[in-house]
């Protein structure tokens, strides 16, 4: 099995970007976390990170040819891109939505998630853990 782990906008800046709500871990950290747990699992991953929507959305279109699973964090898209859910209905590959933050405990505009809505499922508020979980969950649920 082959995921694709698809970053989003600001994920680059882990690490240094409001510890206090996203934790220390960098994202080179936290890939070599889901490296881990992907290994203990037998899943194949490669990584990806984008800022910008048109980006995230030409890679989401191109998984649907390479992988078998999608686990993305799109960051602050998530409470707004139309375009990025539309990307997600559009191909037939599972896409898992996942946050570091409970984002259902945060300020009201974040509590909506109108890409996770395109999504076969979401994982939100277990820090980077969140990722190793979905990892799990598309392994045990393979198909859309
Ligand atoms: C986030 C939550 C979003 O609201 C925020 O814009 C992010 C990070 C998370 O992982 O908790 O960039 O997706």
């Amino acid at each position: 099995m082959r995921v694709l782990i698809l970053h989003g906008a600001n994920l680059n800046l882990l690490g240094e970007r409001q510890p206090e709500i996203y934790g220390t871990q960098t994202l080179t950290d936290i890939n070599e976390l889901i490296r881990t747990a992907a290994r203990e699992l037998h899943i194949e991953v490669d990584f990806a990170q984008h800022n910008s929507e048109g980006a995230i959305i030409d890679a989401l279109h191109a998984a649907r040819s390479a992988y078998d699973a999608v686990v993305m964090n799109p960051g602050a898209y998530s409470h707004y891109s139309y375009a990025i859910a539309d990307a997600i209905a559009s191909i037939p590959v599972p896409v898992i939505e996942v946050h570091l933050s409970n984002i259902a405990s945060r300020e009201a505009h974040r509590r909506i998630s109108v890409t996770a809505s395109a999504c076969t499922g979401s994982i939100s508020g277990f820090g980077p853990r969140s990722y190793v979980l979905a990892l799990h969950a598309v392994a045990q649920t393979p198909g859309k």
